[in-house]
Parts: structure tokens; sequence; C-alpha cells
């Protein structure tokens, strides 16, 4: 008998399936991967994913057929271009792009877990959560355009994120700067309909699918945090007018070094080599180590848990006979009930077994981030003053790395003023504070011999 050729279009809902022999001589068109360290997270059951792929797969079609409602906010001539197979066609419009240059690290479903990824430190970026690290905005909102068009064009310093401004023309940096939005935007959502599923839809209830729910109560509210970026920028004052002066660094110093003020030698240590902290995760780290660990205890008690259910529903069927209160009719009802509550049970149990082996499989061993060694002079989120000034007014979105504190004690602020007044003169004693840090964090990797970790040998410098 000839072997039916399945459409690719229906594996996108198969969840948890890997390794689909298709046998058709062609493989099959990748799809986007289920995030099942979320659907763990929130004990989403097998029927319960199907549903939430399938909501997925209405909202934002296929990895080569990718659909883009107009409430996304997303420009879907800017996606196709894009997306899809890499090629050219005969006017010489080259599309696939994303295929071509990101996906070997950031992986099809921007999950960061790429063929390349588990090679790199640090790991690609998971896109799914919405977090980014080097933006202009205010420390948990997406960044702007502009932002990821800076990361795209100039790369990461000090990571394996390439610069893709010698390879790629303005549109078609325009056009990956849309599908990372976009490949975010999928992964919100997804983590939307699994917290949603868990805490909002009773027993047995299934996901709606009306337009209603998926467009307006789901996708929307998502799809605003990233079209309001612009309006969430960081605020900015010039520079003080001793900005880079021998008095703005010494300045900048001791408020570094000051547990009760900046306190950045909690981390970046005594030093400034970035041996303060050094066992902490970031979050996409953290969130993976916690999954693990409990995926290991899960899996490692499976038989017990089935045991205890057995031994659960046996003591509470004895309880049942030696009820003489009910009737038969009533014990036969409470009897069938706890028959169903077992089976449930062992049903979710069966499930877990059946997807924590592969959703750990769609992780990378976690590893400790590890605060930057300031006196490399290596600036991932960009080196002009602004953008460090950024980097200590945010800290670092994902990161350890906190927002500034306040770094004005109120008897600084003279006693005869103001409310008012006292609140501005405390933000530009605060804004000229944290410029005078800026001034010494750039100044570190010259500050002169005989200072703080000068006399730590180059090799140690070298850190990071
Ligand atoms: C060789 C691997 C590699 C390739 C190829 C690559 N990236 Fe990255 N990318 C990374 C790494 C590693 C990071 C994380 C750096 C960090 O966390 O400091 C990253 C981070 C990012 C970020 C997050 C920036 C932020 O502010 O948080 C974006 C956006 C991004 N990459 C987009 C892309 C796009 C688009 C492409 C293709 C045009 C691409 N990357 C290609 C490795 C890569
Ligand atoms: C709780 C720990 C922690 C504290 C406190 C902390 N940092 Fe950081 N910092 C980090 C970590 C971790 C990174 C690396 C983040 C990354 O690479 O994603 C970092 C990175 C940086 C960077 C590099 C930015 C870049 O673009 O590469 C600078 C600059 C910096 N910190 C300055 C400071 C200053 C100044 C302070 C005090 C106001 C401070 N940090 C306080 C943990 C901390």
């Amino acid at each position: 008998m000839k072997q039916r050729c399945v459409k690719p279009r229906f594996w996108v809902v198969l969840v948890g399936t890997l390794g689909l022999a298709v046998g058709c001589g062609k493989a099959p068109s990748p799809r986007f991967d289920s995030n099942l360290m979320v659907m763990d997270k929130y004990d989403i059951s097998f029927e319960q994913q199907q549903d939430i792929a399938n909501a997925l797969a209405a909202l934002f079609g296929t990895p080569d057929d990718p659909y883009v409602p107009k409430e996304s906010g997303l420009d879907k001539d800017k996606i196709k271009l894009a997306a899809g197979p890499t090629k050219s066609d005969k006017a010489g419009v080259h599309t696939g792009l994303y295929r071509e240059h990101c996906a070997h690290c950031h992986g099809i479903s921007g999950n960061g877990m790429g063929p390349t990824a588990a090679f790199l430190k640090p790991y690609p970026r998971d896109y799914r959560e919405g977090w980014f690290k080097f933006k202009s905005t205010e420390r948990a909102e997406m960044p702007t355009n502009a932002d990821l068009e800076r990361i795209l064009r100039h790369g990461i310093p000090g990571t394996s994120m390439p610069a893709f401004e010698v390879a790629l023309v303005q549109p078609e940096i325009e056009a990956l700067v849309e599908y990372v939005k976009y490949l975010s935007l999928r992964g919100m959502v997804e983590i939307e309909l699994a917290r949603q599923t868990s805490e909002e839809l009773g027993e047995g209830e299934r996901l709606p699918t009306t337009a209603e729910f998926l467009v307006e109560g789901v996708l929307k509210p998502q799809a605003e945090k990233w079209s309001s970026a612009e309006t969430k920028l960081m605020p900015v004052a010039a520079p003080p007018a001793d900005f880079g002066s021998p008095a703005s660094i010494a300045a900048g110093k001791s408020l570094f070094y000051d547990v009760n003020k900046a306190n950045c030698l909690k981390c970046h240590g005594t030093t400034a080599l970035g041996d303060g902290v050094l066992n902490d995760y970031d979050q996409w780290n953290k969130d993976v180590a916690e999954f693990r660990t409990k995926a290991d205890a899960t899996l490692a008690s499976l038989t017990e848990q089935r045991g205890k259910a057995e031994e659960d529903f046996a003591t509470a069927v004895e309880a049942l006979g030696a009820d003489s209160a009910l009737s038969e009719e009533e014990r036969k009802q409470q009897r069938e009930t706890l028959e169903k509550d077992k089976a449930a049970t062992l049903k979710k149990l069966g499930e877990k077994e059946r997807m924590l082996p592969t959703a750990m499989a769609y992780t990378l061993v976690p590893r400790y981030i590890e605060p930057r060694n300031l006196r490399m002079g290596v600036y991932r989120g960009g080196r002009r003053p602004l953008d460090v000034y950024y980097r200590i007014h945010s800290g670092i979105n994902g990161t350890p790395m906190p927002a500034i504190a306040n770094l004005v004690a109120d008897s600084e602020l003279p006693a005869d003023l103001s409310e008012e007044e006292k609140a501005q003169r405390r933000q530009s004693l605060q804004t000229q504070r944290m410029w005078n840090i800026v001034d010494y964090v750039l100044s570190l990797p010259y500050e002169p011999g005989g200072e703080l970790g000068a006399d730590i040998s180059m090799l140690g410098r070298e850190r990071n």
C-alpha cells in the first residue's frame, strides 16, 4: 500500500512528539515547538496542550507560513521576508532571513535552542518570555525597534551574537527585528494561554476558541506591551558639566564601593573584576534549574506516587464499606467518584512520565551568570556613556543586576525646602551621581596601579 504523506501543517499541532518518521523521502517542514517547561509549570494536560497548540496555530500560523493577525500590530510584509525557508525568487528578493542568519543559534521557535546553542556562553536568547536586556526602555518593558536594530547591527560584544551590519541591508534588518517580535509575541501568548488554562478554567473546561477570547482577551494585551514600548523610555538627563573630570570619577568611585549607596561591589567585587557573587542564575537559567530539579524529583518518585494513589484509594474504599450511614446506592456512587479520581491521578502521572524527559531534552545545562569584569572594557549593551547610564538606571532585565538604588539621603536635602523642591533636588542629585558612576565605570579599565584590584595579576583581570 502506498504510504500516505501527512501534510506538515498537521504536525504543528502534535504536542510532545519528537523525531517524527514521515517516510515520504522529504524532511518535514520545521514546526514551532511547544514550550514544555511552561506546560509542566502550569500542569497542563495533553488535551489542554493540544488546545493551546491549535490556538497558537490559528493566531500565528507555521514557520513556513506565518499568519500575522492585524491585532498583533506587526508588519506582515516584513515578517514574510524574514520567515520560511531560505531562498531567492526570480526578481532577486531574498526571503528566509531568520533561518539563514539566526535559527542555528536562536532556534526555529525562538527558544534559544538552535543546534549551536549548547556550545555557546552565554547561551543565545530565548525570546519567548519577552525579556530583553540591552535597551532604552524601563527595566521590564519591551525594547523599541531602534533598540533591536542596534543589537542586530552591532551584535553583543563579548558574546557570540554577531554584528549583522555588513551582511544585511536596512530592509532586511527591519524584517528580522519584526520577526524577533513575532516569535517573542507568540511565546508570550503561549505562556498566557497556559497560565489562563491553569488559573482560570474550571475542571474539564476547554480553552475557548472564539476570536473574542483569543484575540481580544489574550493576543491584544500581549501585543500592547510591544506597541507601547516607545512610550516606556527611561528618562535621561544630560551629563553634568564636570562629566569626565577626575572629581566626577572620584565621586563615582566612592558611590560604587559604598554598601549604603550604589553597592556595586556586592556583585562586581571589591576589585571590580566581577568576582563578588559567582553562584547566581539569570532568569532563564534559574527557571531551567528549578524545572530540572522538580522534574528529576517527579520522575524518581513516580512509582511511589502511583503506589500512594492505589493505597489512598484502597483506604477510602474501606472507609466507605465501614460507613453504615450510607445506602447501597450512595456507596456505589462514592466509589465511582473515587475510581475516577484515582484514574485522573494515574493519567496525570503517565503524562508526566512521557513529557518530562522530552521537556528536559529541550533545556540546556543551567549555568551561573557572572557579574561583568568591569576592568575588561567590554560592554555588551554598548560602550557609549549613555549605554552604561541605561544599564545602571534600570539594571539588566532578566539578570540579577538591579536598577540603581536611591543615592541621596534625606539628610542631604536642606530642611527649609518645600516637598516639591526637595523632590527636584533629589532627582537632580540622583542623576548627577549616576553620571559619576558611569564616569568611574568607564575609567575602570584604565585605573592606574596601586588602585583596587591592581594587585591581582593580569591573568586574574582577564576573567570573563
Ligand atoms: C552564533 C550565535 C548567534 C547568532 C547566529 C545570532 N545570535 Fe542573537 N544572540 C546570541 C547570544 C549568545 C545572545 C545572548 C547574549 C547575552 O545574553 O548577553 C543573543 C541575543 C540576541 C537578542 C537579545 C538582545 C537583548 O537585548 O536582550 C536578540 C534580539 C538577538 N540575539 C537577535 C538575533 C537575530 C535577529 C539574529 C539573526 C539575524 C541573531 N540574533 C543571530 C547568539 C546569536
Ligand atoms: C546583584 C548583583 C549585581 C549588582 C549589585 C550590580 N551588578 Fe552590574 N552586573 C551584574 C551582572 C550579573 C552583570 C552581567 C549581566 C549580563 O551579562 O547579562 C552585570 C553587568 C554590569 C555591566 C556591564 C553592562 C554591559 O553592557 O555589558 C555594568 C557596566 C555594570 N554591571 C555596572 C554595575 C554598577 C555600576 C553597579 C552598581 C550601581 C552594579 N553593576 C551592580 C550584577 C550586578
